[in-house]
């Protein structure tokens, strides 16, 4: 279908969603979103590699949060709800704030002070939210969201909403209908393992209704500051500059490892270092931006090839969860200056080597 004819994510997957006849619809026209083939960075990285990126980023408020959030919000209004709240990294409450106001509800955000990367502060203020940054990070404003959802009657969207979970299959699907198969491996960034979660759940539904015969290894990623799944304990101060999965207690903790041991996957940490150079590689190599967070699922991919994890012909498709331009302050700080030279066309032709 082209993208012009797109139409809500939620009607396209419908039989296979919590939809009842009179769920209404609140959509951005989110999904649809390009599975890239890399023959560049494969090549560079595995001679066993076929990789694929899924560019999350090209959702409406460029991050995967979108799938969820068009579920979740268009539940929320079907049970006459006249709020949202969220605790969040930035995506969740980018897209929270955007779905609230496309449908008439009011939206408060709770967020790890200082931690949030500007662009998605931005977007939040800009959907009218009420941002509201704590002293504390992301794992401390969860639990606020939870003590307030608990006590006053407003609708939580964070991915302890099951309706965010059933939303987010949705990319498994999209993944399966445009390959005609599901991935020999699934690479994901975890943070509160909500996705991954989700994309399990996808395939697992998808090959239940016939639609593909075999599911994919997933493969998963935290930051290595921040990565209690792999540590196997909580980490109550979590560091990286990946700060949409700055988080040291996941809330789908066990789900998450659920995918892992059901698919035959794994739940590794990649460093700051290998997630920047990853993030570099696809800008520079394959035109593709993605934020950090975004980056650690090719980060891992690349660090597994290094140990020789990859034996036979695979392919393998990383979801890149958001936008380069969500954190664009990291990125220009991890890149050469910008020359700075007279208005003078000599002056440009000798800086480029042309005289
Ligand atoms: N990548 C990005 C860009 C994210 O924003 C997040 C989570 C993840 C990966 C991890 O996904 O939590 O489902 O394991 N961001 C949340 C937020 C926490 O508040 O925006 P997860």
């Amino acid at each position: 279908m082209s993208r012009f004819k797109r139409m809500p994510l939620i009607e396209r997957y419908r039989e296979y969603l919590p939809m009842d006849e009179n769920t209404p619809v609140v959509s951005l026209y989110e999904g649809y979103t390009p599975l890239v083939k890399l023959p560049r960075l494969s090549a560079k990285i595995s001679d066993k590699l076929t990789v694929y990126v899924k560019f999350e980023g090209m959702n409406p408020t460029g991050s995967f949060k979108d799938r969820g959030m068009t579920m979740a919000i268009s539940k929320a209004v079907e049970a006459g709800s006249k709020a949202t709240i969220c605790a969040s990294t930035g995506n969740t409450a980018a897209s929270a704030a955007a779905y609230s106001a496309r449908a008439g509800l009011v939206c408060a955000v709770i967020l790890p002070k200082g931690e949030v990367a500007l662009g998605k502060v931005s977007q939040s203020m800009m959907h009218g939210a009420k941002v509201i940054a704590i002293d504390g990070n992301f794992d401390d404003a969860l639990n606020i969201v939870k003590g307030i959802t608990e006590n006053y009657p407003i609708t939580l969207v964070n991915s302890l909403n099951p309706f965010r979970i059933e939303g987010q299959k949705t990319g498994a699907f999209e993944i399966c209908d445009d390959l005609g198969h599901a991935p020999v491996y699934h690479a994901i960034p975890v943070g509160n393992a909500g996705n991954i979660t989700a994309y399990w759940a996808g395939y697992k539904a998808y090959k239940e209704a016939g639609k593909i015969d075999a599911l994919p290894k997933m493969l998963g990623f935290q930051a290595a500051g921040s990565a209690p799944i792999v540590e196997g304990h909580p980490i109550e101060f979590p560091e990286t500059i990946a700060t949409a999965i700055r988080i040291g207690n996941p809330a789908s903790w066990k789900r998450a490892e659920a995918a892992r041991d059901e698919s035959g996957g794994l739940i590794e940490k990649v460093t700051d270092e290998e997630i920047t150079e990853a993030q570099k590689l696809l800008a520079a190599t394959e035109g593709v931006f993605c934020e950090p967070a975004s980056a650690a699922s090719v980060a891992g991919v690349i660090k597994k090839a290094k140990e020789g994890f990859f034996t036979e012909k695979s392919d393998v498709v990383c979801i890149l969860t958001g936008h380069g331009l969500k954190d664009p302050q990291r990125a220009i700080k991890i890149c050469d200056p910008f020359i700075e030279l007279p208005n003078s066309i000599d002056a440009v032709a000798e800086e480029m080597g042309l005289k």
